[in-house]
């Protein structure tokens, strides 16, 4: 039987008796979204200021994905990849010349094309770099976060995401985040196939490295011969300001002709490059890097269905059109700003940080304390809707599409929130 018309407080028990307890929810409970609104079910409208970790930076339902995603569901949904479907070639080319690479390979979750990404590179160090079978090392960054396999996990330091899910896949080595030193050192070891990071540590609580560390990174990858891997699962599509957080410090508001400095060898998007509609996600890299997987050796059944296809170059052409990245740099600063303020005025808040739209506000407390928690359960309350990354860390990512009068609203429902608990 399928239950209609029920209230939040018996939707959330239905949750917590039939679903796996892998989710910590603020008890807020959705049906309906707009734009930088949503809805739950006894109608109150709140602003999302989280947008699904980054997936929403359209807006939700935005008219023109939506669009798309409905005329393609009742043509042709899914073909597998036993066949050619016809929007897939049209797809990979609009993404390659889009992101300025030679070739893509679609998958769905931003997790699937982390391991992509890793079995490209392993597969590059084996055939092209000349490895030993089964010797390669992909370095990692400590903190990070890329996603819930058990293979992404292995490179992960954080005991909730470990604990009692050994044993871990062996070839991997952790280094300090934003520490060029301790790459140089690492990249000197025999058997390194490369580096994946997060050019911003978005789940780690928004940790924006040095200006030169990219930039510094992609470097030491080449002069040592290993890929330089860029997770721009969250950062990515516009969400920090720039086409791509890799875009680094250049002057262009993304889509440049001339690449930035800061060009990934693997560049690794998902989330946002639906829409936040459904899981679609891409590997991005050159011939001499993607022409190493031959058929059978990777793939997916959903990766590249026509669906996804026509979702995807919906969700890329509205970041284009409506210059998302120009307006996330835009309302990032003034959010920054207002917050800064904050900063000098309440003791509760320690600092601000971040790039564009994605900010974190560190609360003075401590790491495992529920101050954050208890904030964002009284902003859900004030009518805006943000999660806590850790028990002192808030992070602030709102839909791109938002105009400035309506983040200095949500500045002063935050403001007034953390007044409520001085
Ligand atoms: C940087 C980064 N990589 C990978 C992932 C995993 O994406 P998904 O949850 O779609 O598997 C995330 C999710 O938050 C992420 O932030």
């Amino acid at each position: 039987m399928i239950e209609t018309e029920l209230n939040s407080k018996e939707l959330i028990a239905l949750e917590d008796q039939h679903g796996a307890h892998n989710y910590h929810p603020l008890p807020v409970v959705l049906s309906k979204g707009e734009g930088v609104y949503v809805w739950d079910v006894e109608g109150k409208k709140y602003y999302d200021f989280l947008s699904a970790y980054s997936a929403v930076n359209q807006g939700h339902c935005h008219p023109r994905i939506i669009q798309a995603l409905t005329a393609q569901a009742s043509e042709l949904t899914l073909t597998s990849r036993a066949f050619y479907n016809d929007m897939l070639g049209k797809y990979e080319k609009y993404i390659t010349e889009y992101f300025a690479y030679d070739k893509v390979l679609p998958i769905n979750t931003g997790v699937e094309a982390v391991e992509t990404a890793i079995k490209v590179c392993r597969k590059w160090a084996y055939e092209k770099k000349g490895l030993e079978s089964n010797t390669a090392t992909i370095i990692f960054a400590k903190g990070n976060f890329h996603g819930r396999t058990l293979g992404v996990i292995s490179a992960s330091t954080d005991p909730t995401a470990t604990k009692n899910f050994g044993p871990y896949l062996p070839g991997i080595e952790v280094i300090p985040y934003n520490d060029l030193d301790a790459l140089e050192l690492a990249l000197q070891k025999p058997d390194v196939a490369g580096f994946l990071v997060e050019p911003i540590q978005g789940e780690a609580g928004v940790y924006v490295p040095d200006d030169d560390y990219l930039a510094g990174a992609a470097r030491l990858c080449k002069e040592h011969n290993a890929l330089f891997i860029a997770d721009e699962v969250q950062t990515g599509i516009a969400r920090t300001g720039r086409l791509l957080a890799t875009c680094g410090n250049c002057t262009c508001t993304g889509h440049c002709e001339n690449r930035p400095e800061v060009r990934p060898d693997i560049l690794i998007l998902g989330k946002a490059l639906s829409g936040g509609v459904f899981p679609v996600s891409a590997v991005l890299a050159d011939d001499e890097i993607m022409d190493c997987i031959k058929p059978g050796e990777h793939g997916s059944t959903f990766g590249g269905n026509p669906l996804a296809c026509a979702v995807a170059m919906a969700a890329l052409e509205v970041v284009k059109d409506e210059e998302l990245q120009v307006n996330a740099y835009r309302l990032g600063v003034k959010f920054r700003e207002r917050m800064q303020k904050l900063v000098e005025s309440h003791d509760l808040v320690n600092l601000v940080r971040g790039k564009g739209l994605l900010n974190a506000i560190v609360i003075n407390d401590d790491e495992d304390s529920d101050t954050a928690w208890n904030i964002c359960v009284a902003l859900a309350k004030n009518g805006l809707l943000a999660k806590p990354t850790h028990g002192n860390i808030i992070r602030f990512a709102p839909p791109l599409v938002m105009t400035e009068d309506q983040l200095m609203e949500c500045c002063d429902i935050i403001e007034k929130t953390l007044s409520e608990f001085e």
